[in-house]
């Protein structure tokens, strides 16, 4: 992890921070949930967080940075400050004989970069297409889905250190990715905000069709030799199918992660229950489906009060209208005290709980 100098070490302004108290958010979580933040500042650049850091009152808050709030859940109102990441910008800036090099601000909206890219002829993106949220957010779980994770097409990225003061540059081995976590879940959580990332996007492109259902989809539209563009429109496909549009149903995609455990122990669970979905790891333990599991249980398509599991993915825990944060908190622990009682697995949350 090396300290830049440069780009962004401007000498720090009394700038004129434009906050707003009593700011509401139920707008900018995915859930839909209504809460308030006490204090709210869009972010166009780092010189709002020099500020935010060098203002006595603002410095003393507790800090939630947030995106496009599609992986949070709010418990209750946010009695501190909401920095909202609205920087914007994608820039070509450089290549090698390998790679093309491309960096995007952390506001920009995740899918319109992955389009934008696309655009450009350039390829790796293609199964992460349509995952809700910001550019900036995608490094702090590792985004996933259909066989990529933004960690397979990541180089580096720029972040504030809010202890120091100083802008962070981190390579692919800084961040520590793993399944839906880096070290910004870890040993960076609360301090460091993502400012901007650049991705390494491959000259000599290989699709990957590994998962069954994106190759259906392409197989079912004839195409046996898609290209990027045919792979995207194919995972955007499958992804309206299954996964509930948050714009009309709020949620904040899975609720859970898949758990990951020793091979033994889904010897002893497939010797029970010889239909368990579970996925080989490199390192011989299994990802275990969740999905799987909580519908195994009876979730899929149940409510208590107007927290609802999805009637087409039981990973998924939905808004069905007015749920507070608490009843979806309800819901999520009665399906891990099933889950757990029947499988013997504790299934942990996978969005970010706000108190
Ligand atoms: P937010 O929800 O705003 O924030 C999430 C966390 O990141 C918070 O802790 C926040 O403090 C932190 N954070 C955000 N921006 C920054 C920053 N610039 N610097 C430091 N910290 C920051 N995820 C997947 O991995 N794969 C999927 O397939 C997928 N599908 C989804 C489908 C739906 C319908 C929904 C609603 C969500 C889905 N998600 C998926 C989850 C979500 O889209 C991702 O986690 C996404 O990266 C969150 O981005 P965001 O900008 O909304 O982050
Ligand atoms: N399943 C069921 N019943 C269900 C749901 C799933 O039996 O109600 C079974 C499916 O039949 C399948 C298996 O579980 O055999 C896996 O389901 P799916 O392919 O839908 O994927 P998932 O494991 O539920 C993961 C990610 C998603 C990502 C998809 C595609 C996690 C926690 N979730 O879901 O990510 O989009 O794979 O790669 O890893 C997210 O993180 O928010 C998210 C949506």
């Amino acid at each position: 992890m090396a300290i830049v100098a440069g780009r962004y070490n401007r000498p720090a302004m009394a700038l004129p921070l434009s906050v707003r108290y009593g700011f509401p958010l139920r707008d900018h979580n995915t859930f839909g949930i209504e809460a308030d933040a006490h204090a709210y500042l869009p972010v166009l650049s780092a010189d709002a967080l020099v500020a935010v850091r060098e203002n006595e009152t603002l410095a003393g808050l507790p800090r939630l940075v947030l995106g496009g709030g599609s992986n949070v859940l709010f418990t209750r109102d946010f009695a501190g400050l909401v920095l909202h990441m609205r920087s914007i910008g994608i820039e070509i800036v450089g290549e090698d004989a390998d790679v093309t090099y491309v960096r995007a601000a952390a506001g920009e909206n995740w899918h319109r970069f992955v389009q934008w890219t696309l655009m450009q002829g350039l390829n790796g993106l293609e199964n992460l297409s349509l995952i809700p949220g910001s550019v900036g957010a995608a490094p702090i779980q590792n985004i996933g889905a259909y066989g990529v994770e933004v960690k397979d097409c990541f180089h580096a990225l720029t972040a504030f250190d809010f202890e120091t003061g100083k802008i962070l540059a981190l390579d692919k081995p800084d961040c520590r990715f793993g399944y839906r976590d880096s070290v910004f879940k870890n040993g960076l959580r609360d301090r460091a905000v993502i400012l901007d990332v650049t991705f390494a996007l491959p000259k000599r492109w290989q699709p990957n069709l590994r998962y069954a259902d994106v190759a259906q989809e392409l197989h079912a539209r004839g195409l046996a030799a898609p290209t990027a563009h045919d792979i995207s429109e194919a995972v955007i496909a499958v992804r309206t199918r299954k996964l509930p549009d948050p714009a009309v149903i709020g949620n904040a995609g899975s609720f859970f992660k898949n758990p990951v455990v020793p091979a033994m122990q889904r010897d002893a669970l497939l010797a029970r229950h010889p239909q368990l979905v579970s996925y080989a790891q490199p390192d011989g333990s299994f990802k275990l489906a969740a999905g799987w599991l909580i519908d195994q249980c009876g979730w899929k398509g149940k409510s208590i009060g107007a927290a609802g599991v999805y009637e087409k993915q039981a990973l998924v825990l939905v808004n069905r209208g007015g749920a507070s944060g608490p009843d979806i908190v309800r819901l999520a622990e009665a399906i891990q005290a099933d889950v757990s009682a029947r499988f013997g697995v504790m299934l942990e949350p996978e969005p970010v709980f706000v108190h």
